[in-house]
């Protein structure tokens, strides 16, 4: 089980709340502007250290307060911990069954999730660096070793591009290439491996929520007919003018070819949720089965968007994924979930349990 205890201060409107979910299905309903999203952002923050919303910090710590502080105990079968995150003007401190030494990665292993809200089609129609990150997320998860690839690629393509910004000899920048090109190799194996690993789950997500066949197309970063040291090379003088580095996987992107489209240009924003859907629910099954443990997956107003039986559709894969959800809604919605669901009722910014 995930998240067993959760309490929340100073997050948001969230002055002070506890949260004790059950192991399989939760409900949190309220009004407009009660708090439902800031208690699945607290969760979703104390999962990763940062806002999935990409909110500043500062706009996280309730107002007239100093800091905010998350809590967590995490685990079961055997597997328990805690995790702890208290963010103020100092920055932020994570604990991890009372240990200060790990850092967001580390959250990142002890409470894994993933969050479907109702920008979740972004994913699809939004730019790439959304499905880089989905495409990091699984990696990480899936193999050891990934994450210190990636943090190496990204100290090597920042140091290129000081070099380039400094005025350097084009002679001096292929001095850094050679390792440049190396790491870049071994993060694009890791993407194709995160991705041919997730795939089946996609195709039966996509056939699950829209009937049809939805298939990654994955692009490298580069042009992909020639090695990624020709590809820097032939652009090294562009680089130079423009002080940054045009090809690597730091430009990769992800297409989804859905009913043999490209998924970006031609669906609506319901099948682009759905679409969304299949691949977070594609993510979450392929990180539960790398990890053998159920993972969180916070729903913030599922029925946006969805018409009824798609949102059906929505939470019977989810259910059958078997892991920890809470769901957000308006209304104390029942048959939201195949089976009973612990409910929650927030009004401004106070949770309680009702059943
Ligand atoms: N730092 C903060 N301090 C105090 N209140 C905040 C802070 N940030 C946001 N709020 C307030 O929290 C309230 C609840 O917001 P939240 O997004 O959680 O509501 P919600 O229940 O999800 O609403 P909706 O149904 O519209 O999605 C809002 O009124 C918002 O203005
Ligand atoms: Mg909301």
């Amino acid at each position: 089980m995930p998240i067993q205890q959760f309490t929340a201060r100073d997050f948001r409107c969230l002055s002070s709340i506890e949260l004790e979910p059950d192991q399989k299905y939760n409900l949190i309903y309220g009004a407009n502007g009660s708090g439902k999203t800031s208690v699945l952002e607290a969760l979703a923050y104390l999962g990763r250290g940062k806002s999935f919303r990409g909110a500043p910090t500062t706009s996280l710590i309730r107002h007239g307060q100093r800091e905010f502080v998350l809590f967590g105990r995490v685990g079961g079968d055997g597997r328990q911990g805690s995790v702890g995150v208290r963010n103020s003007a100092d920055g932020l401190e994570i604990r991890i069954d009372g240990d200060s030494n790990g850092g967001a990665a580390a959250l990142a292993a002890a409470l894994p999730l993933q969050i479907i809200d109702p920008d979740v089609h972004f994913l699809v129609a939004g730019p790439p660096d959304y499905r880089r990150r989905y495409l990091d997320w699984i990696a990480f998860h899936v193999e050891h070793g990934y994450l210190e690839v990636w943090r190496r690629f990204r100290r090597a393509l920042k140091q290129r591009n000081a070099a380039l910004k400094s005025g350097s000899t084009a002679a001096t920048i292929r001095g850094w290439d050679a390792e440049f090109v190396a790491l870049a190799g071994q993060l694009d194996a890791g993407r194709r491996l995160a991705l041919e690993v997730a795939t089946a789950a996609l195709e039966e997500a996509g056939q699950d929520l829209l009937g049809s066949d939805v298939r990654f197309e994955y692009r490298a970063g580069w042009n992909e007919e020639r090695p990624l040291l020709e590809a820097l090379e032939a652009s090294v003088e562009r680089d130079l003018l423009q002080g940054s580095t045009h090809a690597g996987p730091h430009r990769a992107d992800l297409k989804l070819i859905y009913d043999e489209r490209q998924a970006r240009r031609l669906v609506s924003r319901g099948q682009q949720k759905l679409l969304a859907c299949a691949m977070v629910l594609a993510a979450t099954e392929t990180a539960q089965t790398a990890l053998e443990q159920p993972l969180l997956l916070l729903l913030d107003d599922p029925a946006a968007e969805l018409d009824a039986a798609s949102l059906r559709r929505l939470m019977g894969r989810v259910g059958s994924l078997g892991g920890q959800v809470i769901a957000t809604s308006l209304e104390p919605v029942t048959g939201l979930f195949a089976a009973s669901a612990a409910v929650f009722h927030v009004e401004q910014g106070e949770l309680r349990r009702e059943s």
